[in-house]
């Protein structure tokens, strides 16, 4: 199984929707076995595959929380075929501060040990987290191979890259095989500002930016209101076509 954590600390930008067009794309396209974890308290990737519940306990909470878990009992089929996905909620806001206040044992690798147990069920664990460095974003980062970064083309987007950049760095005293995959242009829309925001980015950042963007797509807002993936609610748009791409593109460079 190799993970894959969706990271940036600005909201908004893209990175839910990549998790799940990525997700259901790998297995419908590419006839993988995708585990999605839901790693944000606003628990948007479990509302979207109507596996949300705010009083379920049996979550990315317990993953943080409790030692002895079996990562089975918290996994929760999606109404897709080989798409799994661990839910989260409010309760993982007091996990977290429970897992901060454990001196005891340690704390940041609650997610790798646990998600070793389920490595042989899946191609692929996508992480979707939250627009922050807590304790779960940190666990994320501690049981991740790599980390794609959603990136919208505006300075503040850029401005935060890198303190994305260090952060991965400081992690590898944790997680030493942790690598940026690279960037991903999300929600793109032609003009002077993301020409030269891109242009700096593919000349100037030191990352690898994916050659495929997903451009701006109204379908793609609607498709949450109806809970279905890019590819099933609206294949011929523009953001659909882009994830299908994206996908091989991601799919291309993890196999160099
Ligand atoms: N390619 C796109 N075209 C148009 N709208 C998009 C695109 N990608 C994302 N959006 C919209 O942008 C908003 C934020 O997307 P998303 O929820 O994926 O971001 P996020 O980074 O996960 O946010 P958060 O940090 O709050 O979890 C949503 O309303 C979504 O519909
Ligand atoms: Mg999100």
């Amino acid at each position: 199984m190799k993970t894959t954590s969706l990271l940036n600390l600005k909201g908004g930008i893209g990175k839910s929707q990549t998790a799940i067009n990525t997700s259901y794309n790998l297995t419908t396209l590419h006839n993988k076995k995708v585990l999605l974890i839901d790693n944000d308290i606003q628990g948007n990737t479990s509302k979207f595959f109507k596996r949300y519940n705010p009083i379920d306990t049996k979550g990315t909470a317990e993953l943080l929380r409790n030692k002895a878990v079996y990562v089975k009992d918290l996994i929760k089929h999606t109404e897709y075929e080989n798409l799994d996905i661990i839910t989260a909620n409010m309760h993982l806001e007091s996990a977290m501060m429970e897992v901060t206040f454990d001196k005891e044992s340690s704390q940041h690798d609650r997610f790798r040990e646990k998600l070793e147990q389920v490595s042989d069920l899946y191609d692929y664990c996508f992480i979707d987290n939250a627009p922050s460095i807590g304790m779960q974003v940190i666990n994320a980062l501690c049981a991740s191979d790599e980390v794609i970064i959603p990136i919208q083309l505006d300075n503040w987007s850029l401005d935060g890259l890198e303190i994305l950049t260090k952060t991965v760095e400081q992690i590898k005293i944790l997680n030493n095989d942790i690598k940026i995959a690279g960037c991903l242009i999300t929600a793109y829309q032609k003009n002077e500002m993301t020409e030269a925001a891109e242009e700096w980015l593919r000349t100037q950042c030191n990352q690898y930016i994916f050659n495929q963007r997903i451009r701006f797509s109204k379908k793609v807002s609607t498709s949450t209101y109806y809970n279905q993936p890019l590819d099933l609610f609206s294949k011929r748009c523009a953001a659909a076509v882009d994830y299908r791409r994206f996908v091989k593109e991601y799919l291309e460079r993890g196999e160099v």
